[in-house]
């Protein structure tokens, strides 16, 4: 059941786009409007819209929009029923008593509860199976940090959780749902079993998923909770809510479960790790949410440089400082401080204090490639070098890293900044073409995955929308367009839906709002409509063509028409030619 427009109208009265917003993007004004770099994906000019009058944002680079309630959705990826919470709680209001019984918040407080539960009972399995006792005793885990990540063991049988739960009141579908158990013959049987148990807690203490970590020589070493409703891989970090109240500027990532623990334990309190997988943009996004700066320090294997490499720009791009931190002897951070016992503290300490930003880290790796006391040599590193200057956005940093090169293989630093502002122009001009065909990509039709049939009606698509937009400013003349052109007329299928959305909407209430999309539509296709609300069309300009556009559409329109019904005519057509060939030659 929808929830009452009165109330959604106030949450939003309560809940101002710009003060919401702007707790996530730094906001300037521009007139009426603001303006700021897009949260929902990459970029360095900003082209993200807040328009307070009619509540809504747009961003022209990716084309997401909507209105307050569907940024919150956006941005905290969550449904629409809890960005409502979200904002009331914000506003200090209370939803009105409607039926959530079958909506996803009801199965997503399920899981929360299915693994609260699952964890309480881990816990206490640990302290029921000394096997799994020894194991985090011969790592060096303290009881202490057994407590503090709640830590546990899921036991060998491979339905004691599943009966647990069940008995507790939750049903199969529900365990199954939140990734605890799976389906099978006899019934349903435990996902995780014979391994040791972390959890893994948001930011507001949900238990939200689990990683496990065999005993056994059992493949694989570590597995995870598979996404659910409450839990994206690629979204979240271990350990994060603990990390976050320790973080002043700079956070710790690490690759492993173990080596966040161990650094933890040795009070490196700021660590974190990803879940099993490659930083993604989500993650950074989240870690400048609670950093200024990121210490990486994967593991020194070459599978750790590679990551190391790959997660620099990622972080980068969301404005976060980098340092490299780079473990002696190919170890992981676990079995590097656990090798020194308490003098483990002071050399990570050391290594933390040694660790170098990313350009030094990127540079003192190229230096061991190259042997920089032949003229060869000399002039490749200098070729690999310039190119990792390149990158470098800011001028004074460009030049005093080329001052640096200049002193180390004794070239004129005048020399070397030319070839770095050559190498720039360069990638503006690669980066420029990019953004080019990113933009031509987003308005050319070939592409519209919101509405595929666009790049089939080119010129009536573009005809309905601008009807749409008109409509949307002047609520006053859908009656009068509506008697010109039955929703049958529309070309595009995706304009036909929120035509007839409006026309329905029109009916209750004089007033289009981009909230009355939310039901219906998902929120890439509230981001076209929200095009619809910002795309203004002076009322003097459009009038004179609300008919020509009109007649754009029924034209296209019958054009189909005629060519469905005379497909079998063209046959028909072609075979008199045929007929007609055919007598020719037999004349000749
Ligand atoms: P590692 O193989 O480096 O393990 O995997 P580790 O952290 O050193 O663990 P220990 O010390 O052997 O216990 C690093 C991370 O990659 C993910 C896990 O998140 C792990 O912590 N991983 C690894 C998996 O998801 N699955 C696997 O099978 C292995
Ligand atoms: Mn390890």
């Amino acid at each position: 059941m929808p929830l009452p427009g009165q109330f959604v109208m106030e949450l939003k009265f309560q809940n101002e786009i710009f003060d919401v917003v702007s707790s996530y993007v730094n906001l300037k004004r521009r007139g009426k409007n603001a303006i700021g770099l897009c949260p929902f994906h990459g970029e360095k000019t900003p082209s993200f819209y807040v328009y307070p009058e009619s509540g809504s944002f747009y961003c022209f680079g990716c084309g997401a929009g909507g209105d307050v309630i569907t940024f919150i959705e956006k941005i905290e990826n969550f449904s629409y029923i809890e960005s409502v919470h979200f904002l009331s709680n914000r506003a200090g209001m209370s939803i009105p008593d409607i039926d959530q019984d079958n909506g996803l918040m009801k199965v997503r407080e399920r899981i929360f509860a299915a693994n609260r539960e699952a964890a309480k009972f881990f816990y206490k399995s640990l302290y029921q199976n000394e096997k799994a006792l020894d194991y985090l005793k011969l790592r060096g885990i303290s009881d202490n940090i057994i407590r503090r990540f709640g830590l546990g063991f899921a036991p060998i049988s491979g339905f004691a959780l599943a009966d647990y739960l069940l008995k507790k009141g939750f049903s199969r579908d529900e365990l199954i749902k939140a990734n605890l158990v799976f389906a099978n013959k006899s019934g349903v049987s435990d996902r995780f079993y014979n391994r040791i148990m972390f959890p893994i807690i948001d930011l507001r203490g949900n238990v939200i998923a689990f990683g496990g970590r065999t005993i056994s020589d059992k493949v694989p070493k570590y597995l995870n909770t598979a996404d659910t409703a409450v839990f994206k891989k690629s979204a979240n970090l271990f350990a994060l809510n603990l990390a976050k109240s320790a973080i002043k500027d700079s956070i710790i990532l690490a690759e492993g479960y173990m080596d966040v623990i161990a650094l933890h334990q040795f009070g490196f309190k700021t660590a974190t790790a990803t879940l099993g997988t490659a930083l993604t943009i989500k993650q950074a996004k989240v870690i400048s949410g609670c950093a200024k700066e990121v210490i990486i320090c994967y593991d020194s294997d070459e599978a750790g440089q590679k990551a190391t490499e790959r997660a620099i720009p990622i972080l980068k791009d969301e404005g976060l400082l980098v340092r490299v931190l780079t473990i002696p002897r190919g170890k992981d951070p676990d079995e590097f401080i656990r090798s020194f016992g308490q003098e483990g503290v002071f050399r990570f300490k050391q290594l933390i204090n040694n660790s170098n930003n990313d350009m030094e880290y990127r540079l003192q790796k190229i230096r061991k490639l190259f042997d920089r006391d032949t003229v060869d040599g000399k002039i490749a590193y200098l070729k690999e070098a310039v190119k990792i200057l390149c990158t470098l956005e800011n001028n004074i940093e460009q030049e005093i890293y080329a001052s640096r090169l200049s002193e180390e293989i004794n070239i004129e630093k005048s020399s070397i900044m030319q070839q770095v502002k050559k190498g720039r122009n360069k990638l503006k001009k690669v980066s420029f073409n990019k953004k080019i065909t990113d933009i031509q990509r987003n308005i050319s039709a070939t592409r519209d995955k919101i509405n595929p049939e666009k790049s089939k009606f080119l010129r009536a698509a573009s005809a309905e929308e601008a009807l749409l937009s008109y409509m949307i400013h002047n609520p006053c003349e859908v009656e009068n367009i509506s008697k010109k052109l039955p929703p049958e007329e529309f070309c595009t299928d995706f304009n036909k839906r929120v035509y007839v959305n409006i026309l329905q909407k029109i009916k209750k209430d004089p007033q289009i709002n981009i909230g009355d999309f939310s039901e219906k539509f998902s929120s890439d296709e509230i981001g076209r409509i929200t095009k619809f609300f910002i795309s203004y069309i002076s009322k003097n300009d459009m009038e004179k063509s609300v008919d020509e556009y009109i007649n754009i559409i029924t034209l296209e329109k019958n054009r189909v028409k005629i060519q469905e019904s005379s497909s079998i005519n063209s046959i028909e057509i072609e075979n008199y030619f045929k007929i007609l060939k055919s007598e020719k030659c037999g004349r000749n």
